[in-house]
């Protein structure tokens, strides 16, 4: 086997809600299969039994609201255990992680968003990861009005209501938005900024390219 098929990558997912975050990540998912690629999908808050008690918490809306600290330590601890019991055996194991969000989401979200202090995120982000850093952040960018719009469209549809997050302000989610654009431009070579405004093969399309010219992907 070629060194380029047995090579492991952690590669994260971070987006509005509305950016194809999902079908992308399943798109991929299925290619690198049909590639003969190992990899786990999982997913933030949860991925593991615990992780996913945590995020139950961290979602509903009948009791009281966490406070911002509350909340960020829950993120954390969410992440804690991932890592150590889902992220780094399957890194170990040589399979590739495609996660749906990760440490930037809390950056994006408690410092950006609720503004906590961003040293004390990193500090708890690092603490959490504790040295499984991705080796990729794909950021679906989308306006904010866009993804409202997407989103009404898509509750229309199904008859749900909004979750907590998804009952914030606008401007709640401008700081969000802004809070994953500044990271991507901290960290350029860690960071792919995709528009997710294109339609999704044409997203996909651009995924694929972008870990072809990393060497992470034969060209097709
Ligand atoms: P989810 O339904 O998974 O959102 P999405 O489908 O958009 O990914 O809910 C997760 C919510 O938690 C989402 O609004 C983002 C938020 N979040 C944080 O605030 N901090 C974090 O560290 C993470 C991982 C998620």
């Amino acid at each position: 086997m070629a060194a380029e098929e047995t090579m492991r990558a952690f590669l994260v997912f971070e987006g509005l809600d509305g950016s194809g975050k999902s079908t992308l990540i399943e798109r991929l998912a299925a290619e690198l299969k049909a590639r003969g690629r190992d990899l786990i999908l999982t997913r933030e808050p949860g991925g593991t039994p615990l992780a996913e008690d945590i995020r139950g918490i961290l979602l509903r809306t009948d009791v009281e609201a966490p406070c911002d600290r509350a909340e960020l330590l829950l993120y954390e601890a969410s992440r804690a255990q991932h890592v150590d019991r889902v992220i780094k055996p399957a890194l170990a194991r040589g399979q590739w992680v495609l996660c749906d969000r990760f440490a930037a989401s809390t950056v994006a979200f408690q410092s950006f968003a609720r503004r906590l202090a961003r040293a004390e995120v990193d500090w708890l982000n690092a603490y959490a990861i504790a040295g499984a850093d991705p080796d990729l952040y794909v950021l679906l960018d989308l306006p904010v009005e866009e993804s409202f719009r997407r989103r009404a469209h898509r509750n229309l549809g199904q008859g749900v209501d909004d979750d907590r997050f998804e009952r914030e302000a606008r401007e709640f989610h401008e700081a969000v938005r802004l809070g994953y654009l500044t990271q991507a431009r901290e960290a350029p070579r860690n960071w792919l900024v995709l528009d997710a405004a294109q339609s999704p093969e044409a997203l996909f399309e651009d995924l694929l390219k972008n870990l072809e010219g990393r060497g992470w992907l034969a060209k097709s």
